[in-house]
């Protein structure tokens, strides 16, 4: 193996390919959607104070550790974590922690993509008036029958308003389970097919030729995007003279005015590491896979500073400057009440029908969403692709198909269990929140205790521009695990009973799932899936032992005994 060279198949093009590709991994629906939302409900610019200490203490060392970790598993032949675990760390169980760094992107992109589809769903919506008032399209048609049907008259905003909260409800089957396999879904049916196949022809053409080349044309068209809705939020002023209030400086206001008695609630503490996780996609099985593309000498120090950098740059200047804002003009405080998907896909639209130009600004919008999403989705497929290429030996076709049916069942699952966005929520709580967190801990647990940080520091540094400091390592050992294991902790302490606040009985989810037979099916899926890719990740493990794939990386001195 030259020393230049990852052993794998595959390699990175450039530079710049991969930092864009990773920063496409984490700028997604959650700087966009998710972000704002969160921050107004924790304490407006309060909250950063909880999301930067995130940021430097969890995100970016963790970052590096995956950066570094991914990088020396690729050095020794291995893409997938199952192959990478158990390179950093010999022992017969690493093979099976990696198998969750295979769960955890899979079962995100399930319910992801359907998101994802919808945001392109909504972008043609745009493009044939469908969602404009005054065109004719269904929106009117909803505004008529809520007028008709309504007990008391209805103002035009107040009639808009439950329009295009009804046309999201319709559109997502959030009424009743299987209303999305209803005849005139049919349409939506094939944005989400074309949805699939967008991913899967990017992942089919490869790390370079397929996620490297899109992501070097993509980010820079999202920024572009960005820059223009954001302009066109921040030039609105008031545009309703009978509430003065709601103006831009009025939303920005609050957005950003700081509620300081947010920080003594541990809630905003849990919201901001689960929103810089999710944003980074640290603890997604995705870093990991990513940086074992690269070759010996690429900078992974720099290179994971740069992406984490435009990922914030994304969600506080971008994120934090459009979303919110823009839906107090129309909202006011309520605003900040609506969660991630209620911004996006009702209070937006609202403010869009208000707007000149609403239907470019509204088509704009979406399409910059399903572009940002896209980035990310294909980031959570190369993981499991890898895995299934390397062990089995699968051709590219052959693994492409096979993830094909696995993901399309887990997405035909959520699209088929829509009332209420319960599996949705399930997929989203049990892995894309708490087994994030498991990940992140492991990872910190065999970077710092079994790979070794004076190793880890001296792998991060070969070929490094800038240097990691020192106490970032002892971090990494200690600190981090702590403040994961506090995190994971208070987290279901929160979520997972249920209780009673101020007089709210808030259900939690034990009994969600003892009560509720679709979240019980949703956990008893993840569970299966589960084991399906640890049964393969067993078989795989025999596969490399057979073939020695382990045996020239145990000379004296290269592990720890
Ligand atoms: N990091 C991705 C996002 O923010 C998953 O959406």
């Amino acid at each position: 193996m030259s020393n230049n060279q990852s052993s794998g198949s595959e390699n990175w093009g450039t530079r710049i390919g991969v930092i864009l590709a990773v920063a496409g991994s984490a700028v997604g629906l959650g700087n966009f959607l998710r972000f704002p939302g969160i921050a107004a409900q924790n304490g407006g610019g309060a909250f950063m104070l909880p999301y930067f200490i995130s940021l430097l203490v969890l995100g970016i060392p963790l970052c590096w550790a995956e950066w570094t970790m991914g990088r020396y598993g690729g050095l020794r032949g291995f893409n997938s974590a199952p192959g990478i675990f158990s390179v950093l760390w010999r022992n017969p169980l690493a093979k099976y922690l990696g198998g969750v760094a295979l769960l955890i992107p899979l079962v995100i992109y399930m319910y992801y993509v359907l998101i994802e589809a919808w945001c392109l769903g909504y972008a043609i919506d745009y493009l044939t008036g469908d969602l404009i008032l005054g065109t004719g399209g269904s929106v009117d048609t909803l505004v008529e029958s809520l007028r008709e049907n309504s007990a008391v008259p209805l103002s035009d905003k107040q009639a808009a308003s439950q329009a295009f909260a009804k046309y999201f409800g319709n559109f997502v089957g959030s009424g009743e389970n299987g209303a999305l396999l209803d005849p005139e879904h049919r349409s939506w049916l094939l944005i989400l097919g074309m949805t699939f196949l967008i991913n899967f022809v990017f992942i089919y053409r490869g790390i370079s030729r397929g996620i490297e080349t899109f992501c070097r044309f993509a980010m820079p068209l999202l920024v572009v995007l960005a820059l223009v809705v954001l302009v066109r939020v921040l030039t609105l002023g008031t545009p309703d003279p009978a509430y003065p209030e709601q103006s831009v400086l009025g939303g920005l206001g609050f957005m950003w005015n700081p509620d300081f008695h947010k920080l003594a609630d541990p809630q905003t503490w849990l919201a901001a590491s689960g929103q810089i996780f999710f944003s980074l996609s640290v603890g997604f099985g995705i870093i990991i896979n990513y940086a074992s593309y690269l070759r010996r000498n690429d900078d992974v120090v720099l290179s994971g500073l740069c992406s984490s950098s435009m990922n914030e740059f994304f969600e506080v200047c971008l994120g934090g400057l459009i979303t919110l804002p823009a839906a107090f003009i129309f909202l006011g405080a309520a605003a900040g009440e609506q969660g991630t998907f209620g911004l996006g896909f009702v209070a937006l639209p609202n403010v869009f029908a208000m707007m000149h130009g609403g239907r470019l600004f509204g088509f704009l919008w979406f399409f910059m969403l399903f572009l940002a999403a896209i980035t990310s989705s294909v980031s959570m497929l190369q993981p499991v692709i890898a895995f299934f290429e390397e062990g089995f030996g699968l051709k590219r076709h052959a693994s492409a198909a096979l993830l094909g049916i696995l993901s399309a069942m887990g997405c035909g699952f959520v699209f088929y269990f829509s009332e209420d966005m319960l599996a949705l929520d399930m997929f989203d709580f049990w892995v894309g929140s708490v087994l994030i967190f498991i990940l992140a801990l492991i990872q910190s647990i065999i970077y710092g205790w079994l790979f070794g940080i004076e190793r880890g520091e001296r792998e991060a540094h070969l070929g490094a521009h800038l240097r990691i400091p020192r106490f970032i390592q002892y971090m990494l050992k200690y600190v981090v695990p702590i403040y994961l294991m506090t995190i994971l902790v208070a987290f279901c302490w929160e979520k997972l009973p249920s209780r009673t606040v101020d007089g709210e009985y808030h259900e939690g989810y034990i009994e969600m799932i003892a009560t509720n037979r679709i979240a019980l099916l949703s956990v008893v899926f993840i569970g299966a899936v589960l084991m399906f890719l640890l049964l393969l990740v067993r078989i795989a493990g025999k596969r490399w032992e057979a073939e020695g794939r382990f045996a020239d990386l145990e000379p004296e001195g290269e592990f720890r005994k």
